[in-house]
């Protein structure tokens, strides 16, 4: 059984980040979304259920967990989600004095965010604690290109939505979010890439909007709106690394050997050092679309499913027996045994330090202590 000297511990873990599957439904099928080309298939259900939902936020609220973020899109499109603005609201409501998070994080393909869902996200980020932050998945100049990665063209409502978002944000001056226009470096759209930065830039220079050009997380926030050209991860990873640099120095942005050190917080594929422990295990559950709890963004498999949160406490899945041996064998550095983490070389998120990993090891110790008496 889950001891509550866990929920104490995981209280004054900072940099804590939870993610929502919202929906397992998209209206594309774009060629690098391995999401809705291999997996996630077999699951259940299309959304994730509202009041299971609120259930789980609940229970933070209940226990006072605040996550610095929390993000609200893993496979599918969550806007296509039918309690999508109730979700958001519901997550804003609940944020008074900063309680629950600082930032709410939300990629989107953009084909929903109509002008109504701008307005609504708007209204709230005005008028409730918490910063918002959107990456507008655009990934595409022409709707020749956009058709042949996305699978359909709706270049034309996508840009549209995208330039109203844009034009509202500096009417309301809306300066609590945070807007990423995104492009993905990928070889059907590659040739593009000066022409998506041209575009953007020119109507965002008429619009008096500031922005920064970006190529990779993390970046400097100067500015609340940034252009940012993005590696895609796929199967033979060298070749869009690779792409992505030329893309870069093409555009005339740093070379990605000046971001080394950034990234090296960030990402193990840039690590030359011992491999740590994994932060996501300790920092970052993930509610997958029918109630699954995974403590790995990248385990869409379910490897290492923790259970599912219509039957269990978060706390009793996040603090359950099988999470803490997941855990061990990270601290053991025995990543050889565990299939999702044997090859993974990839992480974004923060790390776990010595000391959070010792007080974790401590209350071990204390319960044990106790069970002696
Ligand atoms: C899987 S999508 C889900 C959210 C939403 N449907 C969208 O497209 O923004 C989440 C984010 O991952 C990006 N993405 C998808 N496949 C990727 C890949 N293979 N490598 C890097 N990013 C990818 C998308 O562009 C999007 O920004
Ligand atoms: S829009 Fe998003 S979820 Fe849909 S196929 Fe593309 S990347 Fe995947």
């Amino acid at each position: 059984m889950m001891n509550k000297k866990f929920i104490d511990y995981y209280r004054n873990l900072d940099n804590k980040m939870i993610g929502f599957d919202l929906s397992n439904k998209c209206c594309f099928k774009c060629v690098y979304c391995s999401f809705q080309n291999k997996l996630n298939k077999d699951r259940e259900n299309d959304f994730l259920n509202l009041d299971l939902f609120k259930k789980i936020i609940n229970e933070q609220i209940e226990n006072k967990i605040k996550y610095r973020v929390i993000f609200l899109a893993v496979g599918g499109e969550s806007l296509m989600h039918p309690y999508f603005n109730e979700i958001i609201s519901f997550l804003f409501k609940n944020n008074e004095g900063e309680r629950l998070f600082d930032i709410i994080s939300l990629n989107t393909n953009v084909a929903f965010l109509s002008p109504e869902s701008t307005d609504t996200i708007h209204n709230l980020i005005l008028n409730y604690p918490g910063k918002f932050m959107i990456t507008l998945s655009i990934n595409a100049y022409s709707s020749r290109a956009f058709k042949l990665v996305k699978g359909q063209d709706l270049l034309k409502i996508t840009n549209e939505n995208t330039k109203y978002l844009l034009r509202d944000k500096k009417n309301k001056n809306v300066t609590d979010e945070i807007v990423l226009l995104q492009y993905l470096v990928h070889e059907l759209s590659k040739e593009e890439s000066k022409k998506f930065l041209d575009f953007w830039e020119s109507f965002l220079q008429d619009e008096g909007i500031n922005y920064i050009v970006e190529y990779e997380l993390p970046f400097k926030k100067e500015s609340d709106v940034a252009i940012i050209f993005k590696r895609v991860y796929w199967d033979n990873q060298e070749k869009y690394d690779k792409m992505h640099q030329d893309v870069v120095k093409e555009l005339g942005l740093l070379p990605l050997e000046e971001k080394k050190k950034d990234l090296e917080k960030f990402s193990p594929r840039f690590h030359s050092v011992k491999r740590e422990p994994c932060a996501s295990l300790w920092l970052s559950p993930i509610v997958r679309v029918d109630g699954i709890l995974s403590p790995c963004l990248q385990d869409d498999r379910d490897l290492q499913m923790l259970g599912n949160l219509k039957n269990d406490s978060f706390f009793d899945l996040w603090f359950s027996e099988s999470a803490h041996n997941l855990r061990k064998k990270h601290i053991a550095g025995d990543f050889e045994n565990i299939s999702i983490c044997k090859d993974c070389d990839f992480f974004i998120g923060p790390k776990i330090s010595k000391e959070d990993i010792s007080g974790y090891l401590r209350i071990f110790d204390e319960i044990n202590g106790e069970d002696d008496e």
